[in-house]
Formats: structure tokens, sequence, C-alpha cells
């Protein structure tokens, strides 16, 4: 039987906690199949900093490069908000995604039925809301060059530059004409060609993928026309590709508006690694209280299976099994509404379990 080793990057925050969830999830899904995971630590973000003087000490990366995935709980905190860009734990992330070459970063913003009344938007225009943002994850202002904050006529200038070569375009692009294929064949691309020259070509290589995939529908949208859409229409979205920047804004909405950011799970994907977290951040205000939701990064497990392993079914099962622990009512404190079954972390975890040895039994 085949063993799928996975590097472990707990972070920050509420990172750990909901990281050794999804752990017992796994680990209970391993047995139920007979299918063997073995989990090796690293340290990533604040933690790394504290204890190597980095947010991303090589020893972790090297786990990471041997590894079959990554799954990765959360970075940073106030403790460290005063360091310098270049130190700061966040860095951590920005050089793992660049240093394994993840320059697809899927973003899924579903409604969950039982929880839309959490949602802000209106019930009847956020219902069946169910697209995937596909953001390019290594290119941009993120590593555009050059960049820094430099004296001009002894004034001080900050600059960043928009940079994207073709090539980085088409990937991300083909990525996401091939989601689409597998999904409702609808595919939006955001840009602001109406302005920026990267924009331009990003609209031109769309354009040229198209030929190849006659199926799939292709809608263009500047970023802001973009925005207003996702709270005005959101269910009409399939596939929404586009890049670093405009795509770390527009998942942030996509993600509210399912009224359950606790829930959203994310893959970031490139030709030989994959790493798998949560949507959400460490939340250090509820750290080490056990209350934390493990759904999205129990959910991120479900798109490792899939994407990295290509075990569908077991990835069916986690998120069949999640369905059904949230009929049943149980709800962490941030999704919890009147009526409902209030639980912390370890009490989400253990109905998530039973919940998918029923679901185990019945498949
Ligand atoms: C995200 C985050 C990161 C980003 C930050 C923490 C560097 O906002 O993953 O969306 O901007 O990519
Ligand atoms: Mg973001």
């Amino acid at each position: 039987m085949a063993v799928y080793k996975i590097a472990v990057l707990k972070g920050d925050g509420i990172g750990p906690e909901v990281v050794n969830s999804a752990l017992r999830v796994l680990k209970r899904l391993g047995e139920l199949s007979g299918v063997s995971f073995e989990f090796e630590e690293g340290l990533i973000g604040g933690i790394a900093i504290d204890r190597k003087g980095e947010p991303l000490p090589q020893e972790a990366l090297e786990l990471c490069l041997k590894a079959d995935a990554v799954l990765l709980g959360a970075v940073g905190g106030p403790k460290w908000d005063n360091l310098p860009t270049s130190k700061r734990p966040e860095k951590g992330l920005l050089q793992i995604r660049k240093a394994l070459d993840l320059y697809a970063n899927l973003r899924p913003a579903k409604v969950y039925e039982p929880l839309i009344s959490a949602s802000p938007l209106k019930e009847e225009v956020v219902r069946g809301t169910d697209f995937i943002v596909i953001r390019e994850l290594t290119g941009d202002v993120y590593y555009g060059e050059p960049r820094g904050i430099f004296v001009e006529n002894g004034k001080r200038v900050g600059i960043n530059t928009m940079k994207y070569t073709e090539d980085e375009i088409r990937r991300v692009v083909k990525k996401a004409f091939e989601v689409a294929l597998k999904r409702r064949k609808k595919l939006t691309s955001v840009d602001k060609s109406n302005v920026l020259e990267v924009s331009g070509l990003w609209r031109d290589i769309v354009e040229e993928e198209k030929k190849n995939y006659p199926d799939v529908e292709v809608e263009h949208l500047y970023v802001d026309n973009c925005a207003m859409q996702i709270v005005r229409r959101p269910s009409s979205f399939d596939v929404i590709v586009t890049g670093n920047i405009f795509g770390d804004i527009l998942s942030d909405e996509a993600a509210v508006i399912t009224g359950s950011l606790g829930m959203l799970p994310s893959a970031s994907l490139g030709e030989k690694y994959a790493l798998y977290e949560p949507v959400h951040g460490s939340a250090p205000d509820i750290a080490s209280k056990g209350i934390a939701n493990p759904i999205a990064t129990i959910l991120s497990t479900a798109m490792m299976l899939r994407y990295s392993f290509n075990l569908e079914k077991l990835a069916d099962a986690i998120e069949k099994a999640v369905e059904l622990t949230l009929q049943k009512g149980y709800r962490t404190p941030d999704i919890y509404s009147e009526g409902c079954i209030k639980v912390g972390t370890e009490q989400m975890t253990d109905a998530i379990i039973n919940s998918l040895e029923e679901i185990w039994e019945g498949l």
C-alpha cells in the first residue's frame, strides 16, 4: 500500500490547533481506508523566527521538498507585527510559495445551505453560490523588481513593479481552463486592461488559450467591476482566474460573502509540489482557547487527497462528513446560531470523525 508523506507546518496562533484536528481526521480516514499517511513537522512563521531566527528555516523547506504534499496552518500575530516586511512571519509564506513554484492558488467560495443566514448578503442573492478563485501566486507586484523605498531629489519614493511574463500567465490560465472543464465550464478572467499593459497581455493570452478549450465559456471582467458582480450575482460565477494582487483582494471578498471564513480551504499547486492551507489567518485573539473552527483545515486535507493523491473517494468522504456534521447542528462559535449545538475545536473534530465513520460504512 502506498504511503503518502505529508510535511506539516503548523505555524502560529490557531494554526497548531486546527492542523491537529485535521491530522486526527486524516489518521482515522487512513485506518478506515487502509491508506497510510506519514506526517513530519517543520517550523514556519513567527514560531520559526523565535526559535531559528528566520520565518522559513532551511530544514523546513527541505522537509517540504521531500514530501508528497504540504499541510500548513497559519502564520503571524501581534508579537511580530513591528518587524520589517522582509523579516515578518508572512515572508515565510511568500518564500515557500516561490521555492515550491506554487503558481496556482485555488480558493473555493461555497455557500453551505445550513449556514446561509450567516452571509452578509441577502439569502436569495447568495443561495447556490459555488465558485472558485484561481489566483496566480508567484508573480505580479508581490515579487516584481525593482521594489523598495528609495530617495529621489531628497524625497522618499516607494516602488513596486507589476510584472508578468507570458509563460507565467499562460500556465495559470491553462490550469484555470482545466479546472473549469471539470466544473460548470465557465471561466471569468479578471484584469485591469483599460489601464494596465500587464493586463492587456493577460487578456491576450486568455484569448489565445480559449481556442484550445472550445467547451469553456469565457467572460472578461475588469477587477473593479468584478468586485461589484461578486456581491451582486455571486451564484453566476464558476471559475475566476486572475493575477496575484487582484486575486488576493477578490478571494477575501469571495470568502466573506459565504458567511463562513472558518470553512474555506485552499490549495496552492505547482507542477511538482502542492501546499494546502485554510483561507483564514492565525486569529491570535482566539488562539489556545480551544474554540477555533477546524473545518477549513479539514477541508484543505480533502483538497490534498483530491489534487495531490488522486484519492477522490477519500476526499468526498471528508467533504460529506463535514456536511453531515453541520446538518446534525454542530457549530463552533464563529458559525453558531440559535438552536444549534455549540462546540469547541476538539468536539467538532470528534463529531466530524463520527460522521466520517458513518459515511464510510455506507460507501
Ligand atoms: C493571503 C494573505 C497573504 C498574501 C499575506 C499574509 C502575505 O493575505 O494568503 O491571501 O497576501 O498572499
Ligand atoms: Mg490575502
